[in-house]
């Protein structure tokens, strides 16, 4: 049997991207998201207006697309609820978000300098995918669709297939995002702020 329900939240599950950009006073952003998606070397990234990355990405058209895998869960959580926007937007105090222009430093991830775009990579992500804006499509509810080309990939050696340029899928991890919650390797990996700013209900959850 199933139920019709009018679903509040629709994260069914999405691996999680952290997106380098540059401020605009030349300082480096660090911000979490998951609704993307690939196709060929193109990716579309759904993101709010509200975001620092947002504005970001308008003017400078470049970011790193820095992958998570499950073992940074803590460094992506450290930033959860942080925001470079100076004037905090209402919606986000309110769940708890306060302003941060040092999110490396919070999360305790490394910037290294990118070969072709200037927002830097993040070190310990062991995929790091450099790209330019193409264009931004407006969406419902202040979100905008970017359409980024991906021009220049890196990947940590020992996930490649060796010998090959293909990521071996039994090694890659990525950290998944499901209804605001942390998963890796299909286990529920440990609390998240983002769940908890957003009063997401834990019914389900045996513990
Ligand atoms: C795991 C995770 C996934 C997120 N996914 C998205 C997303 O897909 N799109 C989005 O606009 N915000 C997403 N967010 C929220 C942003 O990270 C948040 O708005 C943040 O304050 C943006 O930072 P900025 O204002 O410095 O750009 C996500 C947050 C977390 C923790």
């Amino acid at each position: 049997m199933h139920r019709v329900t009018p679903l509040k939240v629709l994260y069914f599950g999405t691996p999680v991207v952290l997106i380098s950009t540059r401020n605009e006073d030349g300082s480096a952003n660090l911000a979490p998201m998951s609704s993307a998606w690939w196709l060929g070397q193109t990716c579309v990234l759904g993101l709010a207006e509200t975001s620092q990355t947002a504005a970001n990405l308008h003017r400078e058209r470049e970011c790193v697309l820095n992958l998570a895998s499950s073992a940074l869960v803590d460094a992506v959580d450290r930033i959860a609820l942080l925001t470079a926007r100076p004037d905090v937007p209402p919606h986000k105090v309110t769940r708890g978000y306060t302003h941060s222009r040092s999110k490396f430093a919070a999360a305790g991830l490394t910037p290294v300098p990118a070969d072709v775009v200037s927002p830097p990579r993040a070190r310990e992500c062991p995929i790091q995918l450099e790209a330019r804006l193409d264009t931004a499509h407006s969406l419902a509810e202040g979100t905008t669709a970017f359409q980024v080309s991906v021009a220049r990939t890196h990947v940590a050696e020992e996930l490649l297939i060796p010998g090959t340029d293909y990521v071996d899928p039994q090694k890659w991890d990525p950290l998944i995002m499901k209804f605001c919650e942390f998963f890796g390797a299909g286990e529920n990996l440990q609390p998240s702020r983002l769940a908890t700013g957003w009063q997401m209900p834990h019914a389900a959850r045996a513990a």
